[in-house]
């Protein structure tokens, strides 16, 4: 369960049909104003999309430009070293420049060849239910602007680089986006919010925080790691337990802070049985009963 804070930042829009993000006082734009009016253009951006229209594109600054580019050079010898193999051949079989920030309509052109996902513009924060169900469509809700340059190792919230380094990069993966789509789906069959709960708690320590075995080494598959070069620095530091659904889906965590605890899977196919398994029987049922094991 989410112990503090939140994901995203909360969007409202105003009367005059503007858009206001607010940041919390601990997100590292809190007091810089360009940063904040930028924000609020973005995420105007994808308020006045609907399903449907062309994805709308962002105009990236040079600025922003620079974060993408310091990111990507950070993160690819980390990658190389401490990604799974199994993303890696995603992350090159997708080839995502790292020169520029890639709009989302490319980044869905070049998923849907390879997985048949889509990319479509968020403001921020989509409902629980509404983001998995869409994934289970084979549809990725992603915002569109950029970390904090003051932060770039690692943003309290996710932005274009964790969703696109991270999300589009493992997507590209069909075994992934197989176990990414079984996510959505048990959530569209789900009635109870309890069990929408749980399988995104489970999501949580798989797809976004999720590390592995391969040939002896501790190796990250995560999306939230693998966009954050700070956290991929520490994660192998951390507390590692073996893949437990029960456990996965009742421990509480801090979404705003590096995961102290993690949970690893011995292989792939130890995840697809173990996690795509759960996934693909879940019913309204299965929280209450596995909750009473722990
Ligand atoms: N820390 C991640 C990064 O630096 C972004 C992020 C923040 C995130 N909160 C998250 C990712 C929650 C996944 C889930 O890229
Ligand atoms: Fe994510």
């Amino acid at each position: 369960m989410f112990e503090d804070g939140q994901l995203y930042s909360p969007v409202s829009t105003k009367d005059d049909g503007s858009v206001e993000v607010h940041l919390g006082e601990n997100h590292p734009g809190f007091r810089d104003e360009a940063y904040r009016a930028r924000r609020n253009d973005i995420a105007e951006i994808a308020v006045a999309w609907s399903p449907g229209a062309p994805i709308p594109t962002v105009d990236y600054t040079e600025g922003e430009q620079d974060i993408w580019r310091e990111v990507a050079r950070e993160l690819a010898p980390k990658h190389e070293k401490h990604a799974h193999s199994e993303y890696l051949h995603a992350k090159e079989a997708l080839g995502l420049p790292s020169d520029h920030v890639p709009q989302l309509g490319e980044v869905g052109e070049r998923l849907v060849p390879l997985t048949g996902f889509t990319y479509v513009p968020a403001p921020g924060l989509v409902p629980l239910r509404e983001f998995y169900e869409s994934l289970g469509r084979r549809e990725f809700h992603s915002t569109q602007y950029l970390r904090h340059p003051s932060q770039p190792l690692y943003t309290p919230e996710p932005d274009i680089i964790h969703e696109v380094m991270g999300h589009a990069n493992q997507l590209a993966s069909p075994r992934f986006a197989a176990l990414t789509e079984a996510a959505g789906k048990a959530t569209a069959r789900a009635e109870l919010d309890d069990t929408v709960k749980f399988i995104a708690d489970v999501f949580w320590f798989t797809l976004e925080f999720g590390v592995m075995w391969e040939d002896g080494d501790l190796k990250a598959y995560g999306a939230g790691i693998l966009s954050s070069y700070g956290e991929m620095d520490e994660y192998a530091h951390m507390e590692i337990r073996p893949l437990d659904i029960a456990e996965m889906g009742t421990i509480n965590y801090d979404i705003t802070a590096y995961q102290p605890v993690l949970f690893a899977a011995d292989s792939l196919d130890q995840l697809e049985d173990v996690v795509g398994t759960f996934f693909d029987t879940c019913d309204d049922e299965t929280p209450s009963r596995l909750k009473a094991t722990v």
